[in-house]
């Protein structure tokens, strides 16, 4: 399933810049690293090469591709404050063009750590924002806004908002959003909204299907047509060290982040041809 695909879009990159997003919200449990790994996973798929960065401390993201926490030599730590080389520390996955920058306990601590840092909202952007071998670079973020989310929102062109289809959903968006909107003031003007991703989907329960039609209300088209239903597949997955798409690539969790994946890819395209055209 892994051979290189037509649709690669690597010739549309911006220069050899690889595209930078963000998977973010700050609830935690929405689906953020079930939503990194598998698009990132898909994106593969079709012959992208991808750099998952793990900046969550929980490290779910490392431990769900497969690298066992004691093998982490180096990790998002050292990038954040010892300037290390992602291209040193980047890991191969079993995923082909699959890599992964694995998060460390250490991360813990980076909150507080890096807020007696000089220019500390820039750290992940010096390290993500040139040239690197690969066409995306995804970073799963932490449940929360803080100074490491920070780092991500200002270091990335967009971000991916994974929102679980249940009666607080929307609960706590509107302070992503402001975020969203103070970093672009301040530190990222170009920041955007890549789509909004409807997570856990469950087709026999009235309340995800109101849920899903408040949020498209909500977001308009900014919402992706992909829903990822709920998937016990998906949540088994992390505990054998494989993205789902591999280890069941025809559950329907897989399936949906697949299409996910030609989703993303399809907005990249005509993101491009927009800036191309301006
Ligand atoms: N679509 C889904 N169907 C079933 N379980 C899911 C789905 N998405 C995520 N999960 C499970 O829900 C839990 C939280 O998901 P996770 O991706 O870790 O969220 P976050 O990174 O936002 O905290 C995990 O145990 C995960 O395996
Ligand atoms: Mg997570």
């Amino acid at each position: 399933m892994m051979q290189s695909n037509p649709v690669s879009n690597r010739d549309l990159t911006v220069g050899k810049r690889p595209r930078l997003l963000a998977v973010a919200n700050q609830k935690g449990g929405v689906g953020k690293t079930t939503t990194a790994v598998n698009l990132a996973t898909a994106l593969c798929a079709v012959g992208q090469r991808v750099l998952l960065v793990d900046l969550d401390a929980q490290g779910n993201a490392s431990t769900g591709l497969g690298i066992r926490r004691a093998d982490v030599e180096k990790s998002t730590y050292d990038v954040l404050f010892d300037d290390a080389d992602i291209e040193e520390i980047s890991v191969k996955t079993k995923v082909p063009g699959l890599f992964v920058v694995p998060s460390s306990v250490h991360l813990a601590g980076a909150e507080i750590e890096l807020v007696s840092v000089d220019e500390r909202e820039y750290k992940l952007k010096k390290a993500l924002r040139k040239p690197l071998p690969y066409d995306y670079v995804i970073v799963d973020c932490p449940p929360s806004l803080s100074l490491l989310t920070l780092n991500a929102f200002v270091a990335v062109d967009s971000i991916v908002v994974p929102l679980q289809c249940e009666f607080f959903a929307l609960e706590g968006l509107s302070h992503l959003i402001k975020t969203i909107e103070r970093v672009k003031r301040s530190f990222n003007s170009e920041l955007d909204i890549h789509g909004v991703v409807l997570t856990m989907f469950d087709k026999r329960n009235n309340l995800s299907g109101a849920v899903a039609a408040d949020v498209r209300k909500y977001f308009g088209d900014k919402v992706y047509k992909t829903v990822i239903p709920r998937n016990v597949r998906l949540s088994e997955a992390p505990s054998y060290g494989l993205p789902a798409i591999v280890y069941d690539m025809k559950c329907p969790g897989a399936q949906a982040y697949i299409h996910l994946a030609s989703e993303v890819i399809r907005r990249e395209r005509k993101l491009l041809k927009e800036a191309a055209a301006a």
